[in-house]
Order: structure tokens, then C-alpha cells, then sequence
């Protein structure tokens, strides 16, 4: 049997649908199939979290909702409709900062605004606003290079909130930190999440941030990359510290881990 786990949620209208999405790379003679078939739905306002070994497929799946990474079967749909590219309905963040250095805080989180029609007071206001909402009011006028790594991580987190879009792609952005900053920033990511409510498509390494994080976690299999399982998280918002030390939080954590790292052989490829 080597049809793919059918992991569409039925929802009315999904956010983020995922139909029987593939892609294949050329490798020597061979194709590499960095994704099989992989169905899912996002409805609005969840937060889905993506977990997996590395190059199961994640960043893959994130660059085609992100319009980045075009499916070579199957399609992508956004609020019904094939991506066919990047937009502002959809804000990336990667693992790299990406900030420009020679554009002060503001100035990276401007410039994001630079193709909306805006005017300067408007964008200047939307910015301040991003920039505070991330806690780095007081370094709006810093140059990235005066910035510890967490700070240009909520640099580059403001400069997609300042956007205003309806959909955050997030592909392993606090995977570069240090513990605690990282705890601080799910939280704060959280906090904005419960105020803004957004839809959250969120790529990670880490178990425990997946299962914090996310309302589902979808647990990915490599070689073909391909969802093996989604796990729902029943666990209520907004999470606490004294979530993560619940006995739920550590019963849904072994669950996902045994998912993650004790997954079957691939599937043979069909004749
Ligand atoms: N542009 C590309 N050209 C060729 N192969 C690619 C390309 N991008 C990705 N791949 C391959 O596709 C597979 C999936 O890659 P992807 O980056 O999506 O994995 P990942 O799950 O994000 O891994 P990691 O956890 O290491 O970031 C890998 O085998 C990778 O080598
Ligand atoms: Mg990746």
C-alpha cells in the first residue's frame, strides 16, 4: 500500500490546502522526491506545526505555500486559489535573519512595507507599531550589526507583522537561538498569535517547541519526504509554562517524538 496518509482536515473554506502537493528535484539520473503526494488542510487561524528529520521536506512545503517553490504535481491553493508566487498575504521568515545592514531596525521593517500603498506617515506608524509588539521600541534606530541574534530574529518577525498578512510562514526562526530567548520568543509569538489570530505554518526541529506551539503537529517522514502523522494537541490557549509542565504536554512530547524519531521504512515506490 503505498497511498499517502489522506491528512486533509475537513474544514469549509482551508486557508492553506495542500492537494496531493509533490516535488521532485533532478539527482544525477535519478529524481529525488523531496515531497510525495502530501494533503492537508490549514484552516484559518490555526497554528499547524511541522516537525521532522532533516530533509524530510519541510522547507519544501513551506516554499510552495510561500509561493518560493512550485509543486511539480499536484497544487497549492491559498484561500481557494492556486499560489502562483510570493504576496503579502503571506509573510516568510526564515531561519536567517535576512535584515539588511545597512537599514536600521525601522528601516528593515519599512522596507517590508515598501510595496504596499501606503503612505510614509501610515508606513512609519505600522512599523513602530511592529517594532514595539516584538519589544524593540528602544532599538528602532540600531544598525542589525549592534543586535544580539535574538533581537534580529524579532527584527525580522516585526518586519512580517508589520505586513499586516493573513498567513505567517515560519521555517525554523527561533532554530538559531539560545534556550531562553527561544522559550521568550514562542511565547511572545503566541501572545500575538491569540491577539492577532492568524493562520501559522510553522517549521521546526525541535519536539517540544512543535507540540507548545501548535494546535496540530504534522510529523513528516523522509525519503520520500511525506506526512507520516498528524497529531492533534489538545491543549488549551493560551499555553503556560505550566502547560509545558503538565503531564499532558509530556505525554503529547513522547507521542510526537516516537512519531519523529521511530518512523517505519519508506514505502517502496510504485511499480
Ligand atoms: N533546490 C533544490 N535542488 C535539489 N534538491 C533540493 C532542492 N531543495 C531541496 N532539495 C532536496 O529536497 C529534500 C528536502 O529538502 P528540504 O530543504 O525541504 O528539507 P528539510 O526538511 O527542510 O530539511 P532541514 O531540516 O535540514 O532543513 C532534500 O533531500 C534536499 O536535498
Ligand atoms: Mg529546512
Amino acid at each position: 500500500m503505498n497511498a499517502p496518509v489522506n491528512t486533509a482536515k475537513p474544514t469549509a473554506t482551508p486557508r492553506i490546502s495542500f492537494q496531493e502537493a509533490s516535488r521532485t528535484y533532478p539527482l544525477g539520473r535519478e529524481t529525488l522526491t523531496a515531497l510525495d503526494r502530501v494533503s492537508l488542510d490549514i484552516a484559518d487561524r490555526e497554528f499547524v506545526t511541522v516537525v521532522g528529520p532533516s530533509g524530510c521536506g519541510k522547507s519544501t512545503l513551506l516554499g510552495m505555500a510561500a509561493g518560493l517553490v512550485e509543486p511539480t504535481g499536484g497544487r497549492v491553493l491559498v484561500d481557494g486559489e492556486p499560489v502562483t508566487g510570493p504576496g503579502p498575504d503571506r509573510g516568510v521568515i526564515f531561519q536567517q535573519y535576512a535584515l539588511f545592514p545597512w537599514l536600521t531596525v525601522r528601516g528593515n521593517v519599512e522596507f517590508g512595507l515598501r510595496l504596499q500603498p501606503l503612505g510614509a506617515r501610515e508606513r512609519r506608524e505600522r512599523a513602530e507599531r511592529a517594532i514595539a509588539l516584538v519589544g524593540l521600541a528602544e532599538f528602532a534606530d540600531a544598525l542589525p550589526r549592534t543586535l544580539s541574534g535574538g533581537m534580529k530574529q524579532r527584527c525580522a518577525i516585526a518586519r512580517a507583522y508589520a505586513v499586516d498578512p493573513r498567513v505567517l510562514l515560519m521555517d525554523e526562526p527561533f532554530g538559531a537561538l539560545d534556550a531562553l530567548t527561544r522559550v521568550q520568543l514562542q511565547d511572545q509569538l503566541l501572545d500575538t498569535w491569540g491577539r492577532l489570530r492568524r493562520t501559522v505554518l510553522f517549521v521546526t526541529h525541535d519536539v517540544d517547541e512543535a507540540v507548545y506551539l501548535g494546535s496540530r503537529v504534522v510529523v513528516m517522514a523522509a525519503r520520500p519526504g511525506r506526512v507520516h502523522r498528524v497529531i492533534d494537541v489538545d491543549l488549551p490557549y493560551p499555553r503556560t509554562e505550566e502547560a509545558r509542565l503538565s503531564p499532558e504536554f509530556a505525554a503529547l512530547r513522547n507521542e510526537v517524538w516516537h512519531a519523529v524519531y521511530h518512523q517505519p521504512p519508506a514505502p517502496r515506490a510504485p511499480a
